[in-house]
């Protein structure tokens, strides 16, 4: 290849990736590669100034340039025009997750299932809308027991995805005052809308424990079925618009049945988190003991073995324990500067021993009694 042609190639990579990056809302990645498009170009053109494609080429690069020009004005702007959106944004100012959650999908353990149906629904999607030219889902339920890692998942996705984050939950919406709570709810729905058409960047609403705001109770203290409503009224607005918004509902629940069917239906994916199997939970060993000194008859298959029922935060919290046993020896023997021994299997199977599983065969069936029954 001539070094010109190959020149040609490479603006035509960056061009191509500056395009992508541009429409899924990328725009400062997207004004970088418009300008190292325009680089190449340049340097084409003063290797050959008398080309005929020169002034072609020449005319291409200033109007790379001043693409990226416009886009790092774009998103310069932080706080856009309207005021409506100043409002709400005020609103619903503590829902909104203004430091990235520092979890990614490798530090969450199994769950393949999971983490495959998220990137399919969400995370391809908002990184190239134009391969999905039916659409993609726009609210997906985790449901499953609890510990087994659905906030972890919600986390993970606003760490994966170059957007904004909105982290609902009982704590944060619901309110002493009457109509607070569904004034927040279509709060935050307007700010999601206007940010995703307006600025074309993804937003994520996570509900987590949605079956305390959503669920159908049969003491209710007033208020709930109306935040209930404006919500699902909300979800319609999102789905049958038929405009390609990128909002995406995320909610999460260890009480799926608590659900209505009204709510069922406005979430097209439903994805159960399932307690970690022997496989997975043998991972979860091998990964919360990591950095901790171990006794060479630590067997984390035999672990896997013994701990069926227990969630991975069950998993995480024997680890803790047995690693307690050792430090705490220490402290007694007074040695508070020195290194505490390595854990020993009999550590882990003390604490085996003593230490319930969360999930019971009984609670185990009933998820997936549900899970048959309305899963997806
Ligand atoms: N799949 C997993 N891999 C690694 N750690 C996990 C996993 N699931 C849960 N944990 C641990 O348990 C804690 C609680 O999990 P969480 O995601 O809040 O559970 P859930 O929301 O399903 O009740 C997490 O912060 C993490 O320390
Ligand atoms: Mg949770």
């Amino acid at each position: 290849m001539s070094s010109h042609s190959y020149l040609e190639a490479l603006a035509k990579r960056y061009l191509n990736e500056a395009l992508i990056n541009e429409k899924a809302g990328n725009y400062i990645d997207a004004a970088k590669l418009y300008r190292k498009a325009a680089e190449v170009l340049k340097l084409i053109v003063a290797h050959r100034p008398d080309d005929p494609l020169s002034p072609t080429y020449r005319e291409l690069a200033e109007s790379y340039e001043k693409k990226a020009r416009e886009l790092e004005e774009n998103s310069k702007v932080k706080v856009p025009s309207s005021s409506v959106e100043d409002e709400d944004s005020k609103l619903i100012e503590d829902l909104i997750v203004k430091e990235k959650p520092d979890v990614c999908f490798e530090d969450i353990i199994g769950l393949e299932e999971a983490k495959q149906a998220i990137m399919d629904s969400i995370v391809y999607p908002t990184k190239r809308p134009d391969l999905f030219p039916l659409g993609w889902p726009r609210g997906i339920l985790l449901y499953g027991p609890p510990g087994c890692g659905k906030t972890l998942l919600g986390a993970a996705v606003a760490h994966e995805v170059d957007g904004v984050f909105i982290y609902v939950s009982a704590a944060n919406i619901m309110s002493k005052w009457l109509g607070e709570a569904e004034k927040k709810v279509s709060a935050m729905f307007r700010y999601a809308r206007s940010i995703s058409n307006e600025r074309k960047r993804p937003v994520i609403v996570f509900i987590d424990e949605c079956d305390d705001i959503l669920g159908v109770y049969e003491q209710e203290i007033g208020g709930e079925a109306r935040v209930r409503n404006q919500f699902l009224k909300e979800m319609d607005g999102l789905l049958d618009k038929g405009r390609r918004h990128f909002v995406y509902v995320i909610a999460a629940t260890n009480k799926p049945w608590k659900l209505d069917i009204g709510f069922l239906r406005r979430f097209q994916r439903r994805i159960y988190v399932p307690p970690p199997n022997k496989e997975a939970r043998k991972a979860l060993f091998e990964h919360y003991t990591k950095g901790l000194k171990l006794s060479e008859d630590v067997d984390f298959g035999t672990l896997a073995e013994k701990t069926e029922g227990y969630s991975a935060s069950d998993i995480r919290d024997v680890v803790m324990e047995a690693h307690l046993i050792t430090v705490r020896e220490l402290f007694q023997r007074g040695e508070i500067y020195g290194q505490p021994r390595p854990i020993t299997m009999g550590d882990f199977l003390e604490v085996i021993k003593r230490r319930k599983p969360s999930i019971s065969p009984q609670l185990l069936r009933l998820y997936e009694e549900w899970h048959s029954r309305f899963g997806t």
